[in-house]
């Protein structure tokens, strides 16, 4: 990159950006993280073209000089939206880039009238921190991105069926938005189901008695590195439930060859942080989920959620 830059515009992302958008991001996470080959980063996993293929209204670019030099997305789960991942090249950091994709993209989550909002960061970053507290999000509970190596399913794994193959997708959506609706008012996030069977991004476990489901992703094209299955989200009813779901993703897994299971906790979710810990999953990445206003949301003690905000 290097040289003078112009003008910033920050305009909807659009399919011909895609590209550009996902080398800029990985360089720079990469360049953050400090890593030997920062365009190593994230392996073969995707966050750019599924999100934006999700909701192409909710992706941002920010241009100069005819070249994408950063992005954003924007995430809406019924009642509740999160962004990310935000990045910008790094030979412009600093330069008030990102500020300027947040303020557009606050006015997308601001039209949405959702009634929580959030992220996820690095908590050791005094930038980071500092930049979204600008817009009102407060940091709350420390957030882990737990794994645990996948073996094959033990005798008595809970029954599970997968969305894809469900003949009634229509009633599960609802199934699952229902189930939601009891963690957090409003909660739905239907679009993640639509978009793994849709994009071929995995698959959805749903648990036989509706009591839990798990949004996974696995494979070419999906948030997941090879090798892995990444819970998108998943949602439970009580811990057995919940037990039962996460024994149910790791059967998921495995039969799809994945060697590690990844999961996003908030560690304010005490007794799923707990089960997961219980069942052997070790952190990779702990970072902090920050929040707009600032309230627990659905990361209350008695959620039964994995999630990923990243
Ligand atoms: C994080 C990132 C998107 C920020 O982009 P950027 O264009 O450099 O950010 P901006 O210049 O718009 O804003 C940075 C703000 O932090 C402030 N800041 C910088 N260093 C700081 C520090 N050590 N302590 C407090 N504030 C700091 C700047 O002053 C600026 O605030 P201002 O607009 O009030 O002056 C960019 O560094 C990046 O791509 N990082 C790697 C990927 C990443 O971490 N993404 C975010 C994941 S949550």
């Amino acid at each position: 990159m290097g040289g003078r830059v112009g003008e910033v515009e920050v305009r909807p992302l659009v399919e011909a950006d895609l590209v550009d958008a996902d080398r800029v991001m990985r360089l720079a996470f990469g360049t953050f993280l400090g890593l030997a080959d920062p365009m190593a980063f994230l392996g073969d996993g995707d966050y750019v073209r599924s999100r934006w293929t999700a909701d192409p209204g909710a992706a941002l670019a920010a241009e100069a000089d005819g070249r994408v030099v950063g992005s954003n997305f924007a995430t809406r789960w019924g009642s509740v939206g999160y962004f990310g991942p935000l990045t910008v090249h790094p030979a412009l950091w600093d330069r008030g880039i990102a500020r300027r994709l947040l303020v557009r993209t606050m006015e997308i989550m601001d039209g949405w009238r959702l009634s929580h909002t959030g992220l996820f960061t690095f908590g050791h970053s005094p930038k980071h921190i500092a930049l979204y507290q600008s817009f009102g999000f407060l940091p709350r509970f420390l957030t882990t991105v737990l794994s645990v190596p996948v073996s094959p399913p033990a005798a008595g794994t809970a029954q599970w069926s997968t969305y894809s193959a469900d003949p009634d997708q229509a009633g599960r959506l609802a199934d699952c938005a229902a189930l939601t609706d009891t963690v957090y008012p409003g909660l739905d996030v239907s679009r993640e189901l639509r978009a793994c069977h849709e994009q071929d991004l995995g698959d959805t476990v749903l648990l036989a008695d509706g009591s839990g489901f798990a949004v996974c992703h696995v494979g070419p094209g999906s948030e997941a590195d090879t090798g892995t299955c990444v819970v998108k989200f998943a949602a439970a009813r009580a811990a057995t439930d919940f037990e039962r779901l996460v024994g149910a993703c790791e059967a998921f897994a495995a039969s799809r060859g994945a060697a590690r299971l990844a999961a996003g906790m908030n560690t304010a979710r005490r007794d799923a942080y707990r089960v997961l810990r219980q069942r052997g999953f070790d952190a990779d990445l702990i970072g902090v989920s920050m929040h707009r206003p600032d309230e627990p949301g659905y990361s209350h003690p008695d959620a039964y959620v994995i999630d990923d905000w990243r």
